[in-house]
């Protein structure tokens, strides 16, 4: 489709789309967070665990929200606003429970958290579903905000690889030198402006000439780099015992906070709940396979997960550092084990660069969601809503940067903070990634689940879905997966198991409970983890490194 203003723009095709979502969904949380989040959590054991959760919920929620998008043809405000039903008792009913929750709230003088809940309570009564469209637009905000920021340190990282001052001998001397770095203004606010720079650059030229052209050259890069990177890891003398670590299943390590763990996981990693996913769905033709598309971009998202912990963990044991130290793991373990390895500057190098496009690729999704409302639903041109919307995130990430360890540099918004609030956990970057990554990514997702199962309703997504894939609804799963499709004794028409039906009790009733008990425990309303994770775990082999820094983790 072409460039005009009138039409919107379309994939050149099936590949564009699938690397463009796989590069949304490809991101900080594969090669930062999963590596580390596995370690922790019982290796082998803990992969198979989040395998199941992004078979039951990821694949499932994420073709709803393509189906949402192609359907619509809409940014996520305007998705829901085409579809929004004109009485909804179900949104009926959660605004109910809001407006007495923001009630009872303000009967305990609980003013700030009152107020909010009774207002978001009113909304729901006046926009119904249209607000978790908006919902996905503020997470944009806000996600983008604090992402930026850990982008931009690793823009500051290959830089100093570059200039081969990354050569640390110690773990001590890393941590050091990451700590005066990331509270250093000038460069946490510099790095983070040229990240948003470039986010900005590739989201003003558009979805074809912009994203899906930087995707298709961007992701093969990063395949290369993490092919190159785990054979250079897996031929040190001493690798295998970090694959062991890395791999072996140890069940004793599993808790049931595990398990929320991974679930939570997916949703960031999948890059679900908020409506970017909706946003590129959006931009797909009538003719493409959104079932394939949707398991090609989950395996992808899913298999550089785990490369990029097979890049890291030998490495790390190669070299004899604890591998079990959390968010430090990136910015501070590999450099030093780098340092170590013949020709570190350049393997440094290439490491982060690896880090930065992931990264890249992942942040202009979360810019193009908030650039699509401003085109979609308020007409703007698109190059002013990526400048405005650019700079606006970019302010907004400054104050991340800037606070990234404490208030002391806000202590302005940290007063209002507290006197409406009562109390805040953590810094200004905490607080945005909390909100995002667990209230708005989990409830976007139960919604969107509940809006597909529920209201909308399965019949009509499943219609959407046929476009492309008839194989998804019409054939029985059986014969699916025998090879027998095209059998016609197999093809009888009253077959009812078939993909999109198993898909749909998914959808109805799988995926929002798993969500909202994921969700109940984040918030601290159901304990699920006390019987099972109170046994302290025992001491690590190896010599226990610094804890890791609560602060960096988005
Ligand atoms: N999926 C990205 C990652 O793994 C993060 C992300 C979340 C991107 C939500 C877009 C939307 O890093």
């Amino acid at each position: 489709m072409a460039n005009e203003s009138s039409a919107r723009e379309h994939w050149s095709g099936g590949l564009g789309f699938i690397l463009a979502a796989a590069g949304s969904a490809i991101g900080l949380g594969n090669i930062w967070k999963f590596p580390y989040i596995t370690g922790e959590n019982g290796g082998g054991a803990f992969v198979l665990v989040y395998l199941l959760c992004i078979t039951v919920i990821g694949v499932p929620v994420m073709l709803c929200e393509i189906t949402l998008g192609r359907h619509t043809q809409r940014n996520p405000v305007g998705a829901f606003r085409m579809l929004n039903p004109p009485v909804s008792r179900l949104a009926h009913l959660i605004g109910l429970c809001m407006v007495t929750l923001g009630l009872v709230l303000l009967a305990f003088r609980e003013w700030g958290w009152g107020v909010a809940t009774l207002g978001l309570g009113l909304a729901v009564f006046k926009y119904g579903w249209v607000l978790v469209g908006g919902l996905g637009v503020v997470a944009g905000f806000c996600i983008l905000s604090f992402y930026s920021v850990v982008a931009g340190w690793t823009v500051g990282y290959t830089w100093k690889a570059m200039a081969g001052q990354l050569n640390f001998t110690d773990i001590p001397t890393a941590e050091a030198a990451f700590g005066a770095f990331i509270v250093d203004p000038w460069w946490a606010i510099g790095c983070h402006a040229v990240f948003m720079l470039l986010c900005i650059l590739i989201v003003y030229r558009g979805v074809r000439a912009g994203i899906e052209r930087w995707s298709k050259i961007l992701m093969p890069v990063l395949f290369g780099i993490l092919v190159v990177l785990i054979v250079r890891g897996l031929t040190l003398p001493g690798a295998m015992a970090g694959v062991q670590f890395y791999l072996s299943p140890d069940f004793s390590k599993l808790t049931t906070n595990s398990i929320l763990i991974a679930l939570g996981h997916a949703f960031f990693s999948l890059s679900l709940g908020m409506g970017a996913i909706m946003t590129y769905g959006s931009y797909v033709g009538k003719n493409q396979n959104l079932f394939l598309s949707t398991l090609s971009i989950v395996v992808l998202d899913t298999l550089v997960a785990l490369m990029a912990g097979l890049a890291m963990f030998p490495a790390v044991f190669a070299k004899g550092f604890n591998p079990a130290v959390g968010p430090g793991l990136v910015f501070q373990v590999l450099p030093t084990v780098f340092a170590h390895i013949p020709f570190g500057a350049f393997w440094a190098t290439i490491f982060f660069i690896l880090l930065l496009v992931a990264a890249l690729t992942s942040g202009i999704s979360l810019l193009e969601v908030v650039t699509a409302y401003f085109v979609d639903e308020r007409k703007w041109t698109r190059h002013r809503a990526t400048v405005v919307f650019g700079i606006v995130i970019f302010l907004l990430g400054s104050l991340c940067a800037i606070s990234v360890t404490g208030w002391e540099r806000l202590p302005r918004l940290h007063d209002v903070l507290v006197a409406t609030f009562g109390s805040v956990k953590g810094s200004f970057f905490d607080v945005m990634d909390n909100l995002a990554s667990n209230w708005m990514l989990p409830l976007g997702g139960l919604f969107i689940s509940l809006f597909v199962g529920w209201i909308w309703g399965t019949k009509r997504a499943v219609d959407e879905i046929r476009q492309g894939s008839h194989n998804f609804a019409d054939v029985h799963l059986i014969s699916l997966l025998a090879g027998l499709k095209d059998d016609p004794g197999h093809n009888d028409p009253r077959h009812v198991i078939t993909l999109a039906s198993l898909w749909g009790i998914f959808i109805r009733f799988i995926s929002p409970v798993a969500v909202l008990i994921a969700f109940l425990n984040t918030i601290g309303w159901l304990d699920l983890t006390k019987k099972k994770s109170a046994p302290p775990p025992p001491p690590p082999a190896i010599e226990q490194a610094e804890p890791a820094q609560e602060s960096v983790e988005p």
